[in-house]
């Protein structure tokens, strides 16, 4: 006992310290920091301003709080910050300094716990970190780790805080969410995977930041900005389009996309970031305006950083910028392409939340930011962050980019008729751009009007209108400057279905107590998202008898083998023009509409009893509302449900014919998921799609 006693003495003088391993205690660490999904990445991803806990295995002897002291080291690239490890009874962060503490509830001095807390407000990359513990010989250094420090919307220091419990799941955890395009009134949602946590997309996200030019030009003075989310973001933005850098993205709205992907074809963020990492940082074909916002929305959501996808429907593209949007028409109500000012029918950006330290409180909160290549901002193209409360009350001056967005939601339309070279008939629009701007809901499936965010919105029937409004020649530039004789309108009878035949009346009214004679023609042209229309695939033309006072209804259908076999996935612009044969007043309505798609229905089996890496069963099934034979192929995917895609090829599905597809699949994260089917028609290009959430449970602990 004696000899032991005196052993273990010796030992202990003579002994150093020696730190032998550090353990990052992964697991304790991502729950805490709402960093779960991402445990099987190989690094440990953390949220500053919240303390994460180390463990410490010495060697040689234990530490002796009265002689021996513990530092540690932490670097980013080259900046670094030394911090001794203290008692302290109570673990807390700071907002503005690294700080370390010996775990004050459980110390063992053989193998210490230590809890690092770093500011809210530090700079967001990657860190090493060493331990150095003092001894005789100077100090005895550990080998380094490596952590990942993202933005924390859970920390009320943290400039992303956002207050609520669901916001922050939805726009920081959400790995699904919906897209909405074709028209306000016709609203098409399509599913969109996020990927956040899907092997790889954390590595490239990081890479995003490691060889955006403001990291290359000066690495110190980039990590430094790297603490502000409104840097972060305006960073972001420019590199998700690869114009000015080595960004993500190629944009391609030329129809032809041989070379590359046909933007509709994506089902979610992943494949477009795993691809650009693969290929050394070489751009994605390609992109257009909801795959360049929905990437940067889950780069987004790996940083930390709140964002959600944003749709602003007839968003305006001011080429001049006099907050004005010409419209050409024919005679014969053909759109015209005379002018370089445009509408799309949607636009979408990305909203990210954050304070605006820059610009005072009252602009803090959600701000836009645009990764579409449309304008340049500061040299490069980048949009944002601009304040949604700045566009709403027009502060044009404030950073950044405020005019370009507040065109978008606010231009003015001036739709003119020309006749051999000269305008006979005039007509403005003041509601028709950004008639409604949305999202997705938080924690459901649906679309969410945000409207009000940005625009103070007069009266409730004006902004769903849409593009049905009458025009007649009571303007200035109409010859004769009558008071309106005639009007006409035109209305969808009920939103046009695929395999359907598209149904309208024109409401046509004789304001007059003389009889009149009137030449309509009526016109249908494709037209892509954000281009002007193309050849007219529909026209009629007639004449018709109009007595005092009278009000006529007129009907008409396109059928389907009239529009299937060019419209695809675009738009239809029909105008009608009315001519009085009489004055040659002309009078103009029209309207532009999407054809819904069928859906694909997608199911899951015994849907209430899905668990955590146990073998699922599903069946997809689509029936051919066509007129025609359709083949194609299925894609099934759902992140954290299935590794890579499921392919099903259908082949010549008569007219009314329905297939029935069953596959299996096994679940590796728990949790509400998005199982997600497309079917990409070959004979017309049209994606149709299909979703169902999915929720599933970790797997009980106790196995019969
Ligand atoms: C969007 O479309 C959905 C489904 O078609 C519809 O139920 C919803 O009312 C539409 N929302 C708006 C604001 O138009
Ligand atoms: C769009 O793609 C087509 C073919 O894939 C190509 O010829 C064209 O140059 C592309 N346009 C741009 C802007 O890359
Ligand atoms: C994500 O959104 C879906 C609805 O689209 C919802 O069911 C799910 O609970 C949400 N997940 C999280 C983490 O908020
Ligand atoms: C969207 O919200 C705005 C503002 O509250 C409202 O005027 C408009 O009618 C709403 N649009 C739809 C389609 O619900
Ligand atoms: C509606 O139109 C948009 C824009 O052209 C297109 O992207 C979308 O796929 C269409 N949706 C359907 C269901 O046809
Ligand atoms: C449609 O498919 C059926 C088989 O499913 C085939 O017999 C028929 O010839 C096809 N029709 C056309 C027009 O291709």
């Amino acid at each position: 006992m004696q000899f032991s006693v005196a052993v273990s003495l010796i030992v202990f003088l003579l002994a150093d310290l020696l730190i032998q391993n550090v353990d990052l205690e992964k697991s304790e660490n991502l729950e805490i920091h709402k960093t779960e999904d991402f445990s099987d990445s190989k690094v440990l991803v953390l949220r500053r301003g919240a303390p994460f806990k180390v463990t410490l295995q010495l060697g040689g002897r234990a530490f002796n709080p009265h002689t021996d002291s513990l530092r540690i080291k932490i670097l980013l690239g080259r900046l670094y910050s030394i911090m001794p490890v203290t008692f302290s009874k109570t673990v807390s962060s700071s907002s503005s300094s690294w700080k370390a503490c010996f775990d004050p509830k459980d110390l063992n001095l053989q193998n210490p716990s230590i809890f690092l807390s770093s500011p809210a407000s530090a700079p967001v990359g990657i860190y090493r970190f060493a331990m150095y513990v003092s001894s005789k010989n100077g100090w005895h250094r550990s080998r380094f780790s490596t952590f990942v420090l993202v933005c924390n919307p859970w920390c009320r220091e943290d400039a992303v805080y956002i207050p609520f419990e669901d916001e922050r799941e939805e726009y920081v955890l959400n790995t699904s969410g919906l897209l909405f395009m074709g028209t306000a009134v016709n609203n098409v949602s399509r599913p969109w995977s996020f990927d956040q946590y899907e092997p790889g997309v954390l590595e490239a996200c990081l890479n995003l930041l490691q060889i955006s030019p403001q990291h290359l030009k000066n690495r110190r003075v980039d990590y430094l900005n790297r603490n502000n989310p409104v840097y972060i973001s305006r960073v972001v933005s420019a590199m998700i389009n690869c114009e000015d850098d080595h960004g993500i993205l190629k944009g391609n709205w030329s129809g032809d996309f041989k070379q590359g992907v046909n933007p509709t074809m994506w089902t979610g963020s992943g494949d477009i970031l795993l691809q650009w990492a693969r290929s050394g940082f070489s751009p994605v074909k390609y992109g257009q305006c909801w795959v360049y916002a929905a990437v940067m929305c889950t780069v987004m959501r790996v940083l930390g950083i709140p964002c959600r996808v944003v749709t602003n429907f007839n968003s305006a593209h001011d080429t001049n910028a006099n907050l004005v949007i010409e419209e050409y028409y024919s005679e014969t109500g053909q759109k015209l392409k005379l002018s370089k000012d445009s509408i799309w029918n949607f636009h979408v950006w990305v909203e990210c939340w954050m304070n605006r330290r820059d610009l005072g409180s009252g602009m803090d909160g959600w701000q836009v930011l645009d990764p579409t290549p449309q304008e340049r901002s500061g040299g490069v193209y980048c949009c944002g962050p601009a304040p949604v409360k700045a566009i709403k009350d027009r502060h044009i001056n404030l950073p950044y980019d405020i005019p370009f967005v507040y065109a978008e939601v606010n231009a003015d339309v001036h739709t003119v008729i020309i006749s051999q070279g000269r305008a006979i008939s005039y007509h403005k629009d003041k509601d028709r751009v950004g008639s409604l701007i949305c999202t997705k809901a938080v924690g459901f499936p649906r679309l969410q009007n945000i409207t009000e965010n940005y625009k103070y919105t007069k009266s409730p029937t004006s902004t769903l209108r849409s593009h049905s409004s009458t025009m007649s020649g009571d303007s200035a530039l109409s010859a004769g400057a009558s008071p309106k004789e005639v009007s006409v309108s035109l209305i969808l009878d009920k939103a046009p279905l695929a395999g359907q035949p598209i149904s309208f009346t024109m409401k046509i009214t004789n304001k007059q107590s003389v009889p009149k004679r009137m030449n309509v023609h009526i016109n249908a042209q494709v037209k892509e998202y954000n281009n002007s229309p193309s050849d007219t695939f529909w026209e009629k033309q007639g004449i018709i008898h109009l007595a005092p006072r009278e009000v006529t209804l007129l009907q008409q259908q396109i059928h389907p083998d009239e529009y299937e076999s060019v419209v695809g996935d675009n738009l239809i612009n029909l105008a009608v023009v009315l001519e009085d044969m009489a004055t040659h007043e002309r009078y103009l309505a029209s309207d532009e509409f999407n054809i819904t798609s069928p859906k694909l229905h997608i199911q899951v089996e015994r849907e209430t009893s899905i668990v955590l890496h146990k073998e699922q069963a599903a069946v997809v099934a689509f029936t051919n509302p066509f007129t025609h034979n359709i083949s194609g192929e299925v894609i099934v995917s759902g992140s954290g449900l299935i590794q890579g895609k499921l392919h099903c090829r259908i082949s010549a599905l008569p007219p009314g014919g329905t297939v029935i597809k069953r596959f299996t699949f096994t679940p590796r994260m728990a949790g509400a998921k998005m199982l997600q089917a497309t079917l990409f028609l070959s004979d017309i290009s049209t994606v149709i799609t299909g979703f169902e959430m999915v929720v599933v449970r970790k797997a009980s602990t106790t196995y019969y």
